[in-house]
């Protein structure tokens, strides 16, 4: 049975479970879709309280953004999200059926905007797989007060950012590791050249989908040595390029302390080059902390999980493909919303429901990671959204 963390409550699981085996399948036993099947059943309150727009967990922290991961699929396999040995041919990925439809999606949005939710975040997998993506952005954007964006490797932007644009997407951030061919061919190990991915940020930046974002995982010994050519190369270009300290999520990439280049040091690498100076976040709780270049050549971000938690400001919930509300991206269950949708809950419940869940959300993971933490069995960033 899984332990809500937050209340301490033992939970029955909830149902059958919905996946073929892995071993009926392959023979093979990998635990990782094992963890999917943790999940909860919500409860819902008997007293249906209207959602005020305010929502607080029990650390007094709001629910403004939203992060949707829409598939769990990708055309990548990062070394340090999706790595090959593990999603490989026989890596059970969500049947179709299972993933939350865009009516279902846009109808959870709407209860989450109620709560305060003022930001989706669109992620994956990759999320432009997706198929008809521009139809839910749509849907999506029609939610008055609502801001979309998304989170892409950013190869299908060519062909997509117009129609993502028309849509009503407001902004995206790309993910790129490094400007050596041959190091981001072999850290994506699809072999997609660098030039796929600077395409799809000039297709974005001409269909005015920026300010851009670029995100670059920093991994030592592996791409370390790739943080001063980023930095030069998008100096003055606009876009903000923000390097992000690699992460202990999910159970499949054989994460160590010594690979994490604290963003302290991304910070003096690049200061001792090209003079820094710090600014003010944009909002309360970004996870960036912001620099910028004193000759006015534009401004990095560093993204410090690891070393600086921001726990403290989390207002970051995240609905997994197939509709389970995780409360911490370091989450080992989530909450099972889809059997609530599909079981015809009224709108009323299901959002007494989510206020329910939120209220009783206590997680700090970054800030109590240690190396027992680290070993826990999480479940993987690809399936519950980046
Ligand atoms: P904007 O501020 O709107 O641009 O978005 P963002 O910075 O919240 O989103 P983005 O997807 O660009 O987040 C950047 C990266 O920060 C993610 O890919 C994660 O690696 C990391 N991150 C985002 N949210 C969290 C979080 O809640 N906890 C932790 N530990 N890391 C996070
Ligand atoms: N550590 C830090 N960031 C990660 N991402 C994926 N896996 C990790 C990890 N282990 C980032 C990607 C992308 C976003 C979806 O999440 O680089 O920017
Ligand atoms: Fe795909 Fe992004 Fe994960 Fe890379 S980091 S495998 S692009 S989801
Ligand atoms: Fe939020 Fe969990 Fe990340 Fe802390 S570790 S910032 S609670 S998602």
């Amino acid at each position: 049975m899984p332990q809500n963390k937050a209340t301490g409550q033992w939970t029955p699981y909830n149902g059958a479970c919905p996946y073929p085996s892995r071993t009926e399948m392959n023979q093979r036993v990998i635990p990782l879709a094992d963890e999917r099947l943790l999940r909860q059943l919500p409860t819902i309150p008997r007293e249906l309280a209207a959602p005020t727009g305010q929502l607080l967990d029990s650390r007094g922290r709001a629910v403004r953004d939203l992060r949707i991961s829409v598939t769990d699929r990708c055309n990548f396999r990062c070394v340090y999200c999706m790595p090959k040995a593990v999603f490989d041919k026989d890596y059970a990925f969500l049947p179709r059926e299972s993933l939350l439809s865009f009516e279902e999606i846009t109808r959870l949005a709407r209860l989450f905007a109620a709560h305060g939710v003022s930001k989706i975040r669109l992620t994956g997998g990759e999320p432009l797989l997706r198929r008809n993506l521009e139809q839910l952005i749509a849907q999506l954007a029609a939610i008055p007060g609502i801001e979309v964006t998304l989170t892409t490797n950013g190869v299908l932007l060519p062909k997509k950012a117009a129609a993502l644009k028309a849509a009503g997407l407001q902004r995206v951030t790309v993910s790129l590791d490094s400007l050596d061919d041959a190091v981001f061919r072999a850290m994506n190990d699809m072999d997609v050249p660098v030039a796929d991915v600077l395409k799809g940020i000039d297709a974005a930046t001409a269909a005015g989908l920026g300010p851009i974002k670029i995100n670059m995982v920093v991994k030592r010994g592996l791409n370390d040595h790739e943080i001063l050519p980023l930095a030069r190369h998008f100096r003055g270009s606009g876009h903000i390029l923000r390097f992000i300290e690699f992460m202990d999520v999910g159970s499949s990439n054989g994460w160590r302390m010594d690979d994490v280049v604290p963003s302290a040091e991304v910070v003096r690498r690049i200061h001792a080059e090209f003079p820094l100076e710090p600014i003010d976040p944009n909002y309360t709780g970004e996870v960036a902390e912001r620099w910028r270049y004193k000759d006015g050549g534009g401004e990095i971000g560093v993204i410090s999980s690891v070393t600086q938690a921001f726990c403290s400001t989390c207002t970051r919930a995240r609905l997994s493909t197939e509709g389970r509300l995780y409360t911490c991206l370091f989450a080992q269950s989530g909450h099972d919303l889809r059997t609530l949708l599909r079981n015809g809950r009224s709108d009323a419940e299901v959002s007494a429901a989510i206020g329910h869940i939120w209220q009783g959300r206590g997680d700090r993971y970054s800030e109590i990671r240690s190396a027992e933490t680290a070993a826990l069995r999480k479940i993987e960033m690809s399936y519950i959204g980046g």
